[in-house]
């Protein structure tokens, strides 16, 4: 494992032993009923979550419906979702174990930019092969014009990248496996932070 994914393995066994992640609130909530409406609306009736934490966002797809599957870094955060009634298997999200077309609909939230620049291509093939053709993936990450910053601002002592990429940036990297359907920059968190979210359309 290189040095970015030992420090992430690192902090987020710890989070998850700790129990520190909360539920999702505010704009995100808006997001979820947005996204899942959609959805439903489409008649797809499966997700992935990649990055899924333990299992933050599971509730709303599952209220709705819909098959949720969850992917995350942090081994302990499966039992966390178990406990939450939703399945999140440990895997990385630059080697997913499913098989091609899998999933009818993708999800990632505040994940995307832990992973390096020069590795966001790669990653998002890896997440678009799991995914039907056509299907909508919704993508929310921290970005900016900090850059490469490794920060212990949550936990002093376990610092992680955070790849604060421009608006402009991540919409190219996105744009580069499927139509952007849909783009929004919020100014949010400490000076200079923001959170952009994306719709990526795959192709039919
Ligand atoms: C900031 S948390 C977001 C969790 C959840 N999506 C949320 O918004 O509450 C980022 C998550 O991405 C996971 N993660 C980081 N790198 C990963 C990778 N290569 N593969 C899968 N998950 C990863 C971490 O373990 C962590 O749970």
């Amino acid at each position: 494992m290189d040095r970015v994914r030992a420090d992430l393995a690192r902090y987020y066994e710890h989070e998850a032993a700790n129990r520190l992640r909360g539920r999702p609130s505010g704009f995100r909530l808006g997001l979820l009923d947005r996204f899942t409406e959609m959805i439903v609306a489409e008649g797809r009736r499966s997700v992935l979550d990649v990055g899924a934490g333990p299992a933050t966002d599971a509730s709303a797809f599952l209220d709705a419906g819909i098959v949720y599957t969850g992917v995350d870094l942090a081994v302990a955060n499966g039992a966390l979702a178990g406990e939450a009634g939703a399945d999140v298997i440990a895997a990385s999200m630059f080697d997913l174990p499913f098989r091609d077309e899998t999933f009818s609909a993708g999800w990632s939230m505040s994940t995307l930019m832990h992973v390096p620049t020069d590795q966001v291509a790669v990653t998002m093939r890896s997440i678009c092969r799991v995914l039907m053709r056509g299907a909508p993936l919704m993508i929310g990450q921290w970005g900016g014009r900090l850059g490469d910053i490794d920060s212990d601002h949550t936990v002093p002592g376990l610092p992680r990248l955070f790849a604060l990429r421009t608006a402009a940036h991540n919409r190219a990297l996105l744009a580069a496996h499927g139509t952007i359907e849909r783009w929004e920059v919020r100014d949010a968190g400490p000076d200079g932070w923001e959170y952009h979210v994306a719709v990526v359309r795959l192709a039919s």
